[in-house]
């Protein structure tokens, strides 16, 4: 061996000696080099000893204070529960939230189910005479094995509605034809799709669910119709003739065992309101078959007052008709405000909403001959469509918090049902 041989071979040796000296330390308790003999080991002092024990205390409370494996609240009550004299309570659903924890917590709390998206016309009849139903069905099915009612959230809109829906036989829209002879024709087919498509869909859910949106969001005074008729492709293709077929194509087809509702937002606001009583006066005259009235109630903290959506039900009420509230939420913040509190929403804004979930909840109790059902649009903040809405920001308006568990909203709702 050479004499740089020999100098390589003494530093590997010396360089491994070492290595096990660190690792052996490592598994010693992170000291390097232990110098103690046996015997001063086995005496370590009582200083010592209380340290260790300290530690072996602290590592015992960090593993109880551990975050726990997520799960929701068992030893709370239902508020379907605590509800059940007065009206089913309700959430809206996405498919993919019927497994996994988010599924106990509508198992626990609801019972009544409305799909937040996948039976709206776009989701059902994506192109002329292809139904898609697995998104649908899951959602039927869900609430069958849970014994839990259902909604049908929508029939007939202006938004979520494809496209073909409003093109002519040779693929151009509509609501361009100046020709009368060819907007008779348009309206025609229109109204044709507008039957098939219901009297498809009512056929296969009929048994299933009774209480059905058949329009949604016809009225919209912004947009200058002396009526307050919202301007949408159906309103300018065939006036109001789109609401009367779908009623009258709904009962026919799915007979008088079903609830017809007319839902909109915005109820509570008089000059809305109004016109939506004259066109619901006017239907109920012709014999067109409505129900009742979907009150979707998406509020905000600060208003409207309870007593202008309670007004709203009693003057529609006064039709003889029922009430429903189809899609509450109540956001942190007021409508027109694009303001953001990220991860620090200030407690007095979440004891407010409490507040007025409590009066609100108290009024819809008092309330209960005219309203049949409540149902929430989401259950917890953290899937709410008004994290995305009218900004991409912190929400916060229903019961349950981002982690599932229950806000002062929700026990102010519990409070107000006793
Ligand atoms: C309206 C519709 C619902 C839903 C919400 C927003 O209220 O009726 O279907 O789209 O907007 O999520």
């Amino acid at each position: 061996m050479t004499n740089k041989a020999k100098k390589w071979t003494l530093i590997l040796i010396g360089g491994s000696v070492f290595m096990i000296a660190v690792l052996t330390a490592f598994l010693n308790g992170g000291k390097i080099f232990n110098f103690k003999s046996d015997s001063e080991n086995q005496h370590v002092s009582s200083a010592e000893n209380e340290n260790q024990q300290e530690n072996q205390d602290n590592n015992l409370k960090d593993e109880v204070s551990q975050p726990k494996e997520p799960s929701i609240e068992e030893d709370i009550p239902s508020l379907a529960e605590v509800y059940k004299d007065y009206f089913p309570i309700g959430a809206a659903i996405e498919p993919r939230y019927t497994t996994g924890l988010i599924s106990e917590l509508y198992k626990k709390h609801v019972n009544m189910l409305v799909a937040e998206n996948c039976m709206k016309p776009i989701e059902i009849q994506p192109t002329e005479g292809n139904f898609t139903w697995q998104s649908a069905d899951k959602i039927v099915q869900f609430a069958k094995e849970n014994g839990m009612e259902l909604r049908f959230h929508t029939l007939v809109w202006h938004n979520q509605t494809p496209d073909w829906f409003f093109l002519d036989k040779d693929g151009k829209p509509m609501v361009d034809e100046t020709d009368p002879k060819k907007r008779e024709e348009n309206k025609e087919l229109l109204l044709k799709r507008l039957e098939d498509h219901i009297t498809v869909v009512v056929s296969r859910y009929k048994d299933d669910i009774k209480s059905w949106d058949v329009v949604n969001e016809v009225i919209e005074p912004g947009d200058g119709n002396p009526n307050g008729m919202r301007n949408s492709p159906w309103y300018q293709i065939t006036g109001t003739e789109f609401i009367e077929r779908a009623f009258k194509v709904a009962r026919e087809v799915g007979g008088e065992d079903l609830k017809l509702y007319i839902n909109d937002y915005g109820t509570d606001n008089p000059v809305k309101r109004d016109h939506l009583y004259n066109l619901v006066k006017d239907m109920l005259d012709k014999g067109v078959p409505i129900d009742g009235v979907g009150h979707q109630t998406h509020i905000d903290v600060y208003s409207p007052s309870i007593d202008r959506i309670i007004e709203s039900m009693k003057k529609f009420a006064g039709l003889g008709l029922d009430n429903i509230v189809t899609e509450l939420d109540m956001s942190i913040y007021s409508w027109n405000n694009r303001s953001d509190y990220g991860d620090n929403i200030p407690e007095d804004i979440i004891q407010l909403q409490a507040k007025r979930y409590k009066e609100l909840f108290e009024a819809f109790k008092e309330n209960k001959d005219i309203l049949s059902e409540v149902v929430f649009w989401g259950i917890s903040d953290e899937y709410s469509w008004l994290n995305g809405f009218p900004v991409r920001r912190t929400n916060a308006p229903l019961p349950f918090d981002r982690n599932f568990q229950a806000k002062p909203a929700f026990w102010a709702i519990v409070e107000a049902s006793q």
